[in-house]
C-alpha cells in the first residue's frame, strides 16, 4: 500500500492571457504547481504523478521534486478523464490523492485530515467547503441523513440544486481499486461533453460507500487561479499569512500588509522591517537587525545587530554583526562584510571581502576584492577591476586609509598601514605604512583674466 499524489495541470489557463502555461504563473515567486508539488512532498508520498497537456514541455522542465513522474493528457476531455491518464502509476492497494496544479495553498495538515479518512471500508473522501458565493462550483447532494448523494456541476444543477452552499474543493482520497472500477465507467453524458471527476461520487453511493468529508481550515487553502485578478488576490492573501506568521514568531513589521515574501524568512528575536520590503530566496536574520523602508534583500545572511537604512539592494551576500548599511546601497553577489563593517549611500560592492570595521561610507565601487580591517575608503573610490576582457582583483590590507576619488587599476596591492592620496590613480602595488599618491601638480595662472561678454 502506498500514497500516490495525483496533481491535474493539463488545462490551458485561457483566462490568463499569457504564453506562460497557467500552472507555472507565479504565485510568491513560485510557480503555482511547484507549491502543490511542495505541499505533496510534505505528506511523504510514495510518488507524485502530474498529468500534463498545454505547455507539456515547459511544466515537465519548469517544476522539481522527489519521486516526480509525469502522465500525458493529449486533449483535456474532463478532470475524469485526466485522472485515467495516471492510471498506470498506481495500484488497486495504493490510496490515490488528487490535487490540482492550479489550487496552490492547500495545508500538509488539511491533507493528511482528509487522507485519515480513507480506509478499504471508506474507500472516497472528499475536501468540501460550504462557501456564501458557490456559483462555478460543483454542488455537494446531501440525503436528510446528510450522506452524500453525489456532485451536480454548476451547469447541471437545476434550481434547488444551485442553492446549494456546500461545494467541491476538487480535491479528494480514493483507494485505487474502487477509483479505477469507477472511472472505467464514466461517460460524458453531461452539459459539457466531459468526463466528469465528480460523477465518481454517484458511483461510490451506489456501490453502498459512505462518502466522507471534511472542510478546510481557511478558504484560501481551496481557492483556484483562473485569471490574472484571482492570481494577484491570492497573492495578497497569502503574503498576508506569511506577514503573520512572521509576527507571531515575533518580528516587529511597521505594516503587515507591505512587505513581500518570496522564499524563506529565518528570524530571531527583536528582528524590526518597515514598510515595503521584499525579502527572496532565503533570507536570514539575526537578533535586533532592523530593516529599513524599501529594502530588497535576496538570498543574504545577515547576523544581529546591524540596521539597513533604507532603499538598499543586498543579493547574495553575507553581512555580519553590527553592520550599517545604506541607504541606497547596493551590496551584489559575492559581498562579504565582517563585523562592524560600514556601506554607506551609493555604494555598490560586488565579489568584495570588507574587513571587520572598515568603512565605504559614499559613493564608491569595489569589485573583486579582499579588504582587511579597519579601513577607510574615501567618497568616490573605484576598483577598476575590468580591463575589458578580464577581471582583476584589488588586495587592500588592515588600517589603510584610501583618499576621496581614486581609482585602483587591479591587480593592485595596497600594504596594511598604508596611506592613498587622493585623487590617486594607482596602477602599482603601494608599499605598507607610506603614503602612496599619483596627482600632476596644482599650479596657478597668475595673470590669467576672466573672459568678458562680448
Ligand atoms: C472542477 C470540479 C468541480 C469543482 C471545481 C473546483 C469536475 C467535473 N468539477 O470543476 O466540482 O467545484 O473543480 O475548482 O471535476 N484539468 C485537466 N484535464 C482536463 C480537465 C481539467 O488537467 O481534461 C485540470 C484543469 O487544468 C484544472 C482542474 O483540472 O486545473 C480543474 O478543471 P476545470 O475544468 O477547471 O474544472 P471545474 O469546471 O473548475
Ligand atoms: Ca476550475
Amino acid at each position: 500500500m502506498a500514497l500516490k499524489v495525483v496533481i491535474l495541470a493539463a488545462g490551458k489557463g485561457t483566462r490568463m492571457r499569457s504564453k506562460l502555461p497557467k500552472v507555472l504563473q507565479p504565485l510568491a515567486d513560485k510557480a503555482l504547481l511547484q507549491h502543490v508539488i511542495d505541499t505533496a512532498q510534505q505528506l511523504h508520498c510514495d510518488e507524485i504523478i502530474t498529468v500534463i497537456g498545454h505547455g507539456a514541455e515547459s511544466v515537465q522542465s519548469s517544476v522539481s521534486g522527489n519521486n516526480l513522474v509525469f502522465a500525458m493528457q493529449e486533449q483535456q476531455l474532463g478532470t475524469g478523464h485526466a485522472v485515467v491518464m495516471a492510471d498506470e502509476f498506481y495500484n488497486a492497494d495504493d490510496t490515490v490523492l488528487i490535487l490540482y496544479g492550479d489550487v496552490p495553498l492547500t495545508t500538509e495538515s488539511t491533507l493528511t485530515d482528509l487522507l485519515s479518512l480513507v480506509d478499504d471500508t471508506n474507500p472516497l473522501a472528499l475536501l468540501t467547503i460550504t462557501l456564501e458565493e458557490s456559483t462555478g462550483y460543483g454542488r455537494i447532494v446531501r440525503d436528510q441523513h446528510s450522506s452524500v448523494q453525489a456532485i451536480v456541476e454548476q451547469k447541471d444543477a437545476n434550481p434547488e440544486q444551485l442553492a446549494i452552499k456546500e461545494v467541491n474543493t476538487g480535491i479528494m482520497a480514493v483507494k485505487g481499486a474502487q477509483l479505477k472500477k469507477w472511472l472505467s465507467s464514466l461517460d460524458n453524458s453531461n452539459a459539457q461533453g466531459e468526463y466528469y471527476l465528480t460523477d465518481i461520487i454517484a458511483m461510490a453511493v451506489n456501490d453502498g460507500f459512505k462518502v466522507q468529508t471534511t472542510q478546510p481550515a481557511n478558504e484560501l487553502e481551496v481557492l483556484g487561479v483562473n485569471d490574472k485578478r484571482q492570481l494577484q488576490g491570492l497573492e495578497r492573501a497569502y503574503q498576508r499569512l506569511l506577514a503573520d506568521e512572521l509576527m507571531v514568531k515575533g518580528v516587529t513589521l511597521i505594516d503587515a500588509n507591505r512587505i513581500d515574501i518570496r522564499g524563506t524568512v529565518e528570524t530571531a528575536k527583536d528582528v524590526q522591517i518597515d514598510a515595503n520590503v521584499i525579502l527572496a530566496g532565503l533570507v536570514r536574520l539575526g537578533e535586533n537587525v532592523e530593516i529599513g523602508a524599501n529594502c530588497i534583500l535576496k538570498n543574504v545572511t545577515i547576523a544581529d545587530n546591524t540596521v539597513i537604512h533604507p532603499f538598499s539592494h543586498l543579493e547574495d551576500c553575507i553581512v555580519g554583526e553590527d553592520c550599517i548599511i545604506g541607504p541606497y546601497a547596493r551590496l551584489r553577489p559575492g559581498t562579504e562584510l565582517a563585523n562592524n563593517a560600514k556601506i554607506g549611500n551609493f555604494v555598490e560592492t560586488k565579489k568584495a571581502k570588507i574587513g571587520e570595521g572598515s568603512k565605504i561610507n559614499h559613493l564608491s565601487y569595489v569589485g573583486d576584492t579582499d579588504m582587511g580591517q579597519e579601513v577607510n575608503i574615501g567618497a568616490g573610490t573605484i576598483t577598476c577591476n575590468y580591463d575589458g576582457v578580464n577581471k582583476h582583483k584589488t588586495i587592500i590590507g588592515d588600517r589603510v586609509f584610501v583618499g576621496s576619488d581614486t581609482q585602483l587599476v587591479a591587480p593592485v596591492q595596497i600594504g596594511d598601514d598604508a596611506t592613498i592620496g587622493a585623487g590617486s590613480t594607482i596602477t602599482k602595488d603601494a608599499p605598507q605604512a607610506q603614503l602612496t599618491l599619483s596627482r600632476s601638480k596644482q599650479l596657478t595662472i597668475v595673470s590669467w583674466q576672466k573672459p568678458t561678454k562680448k
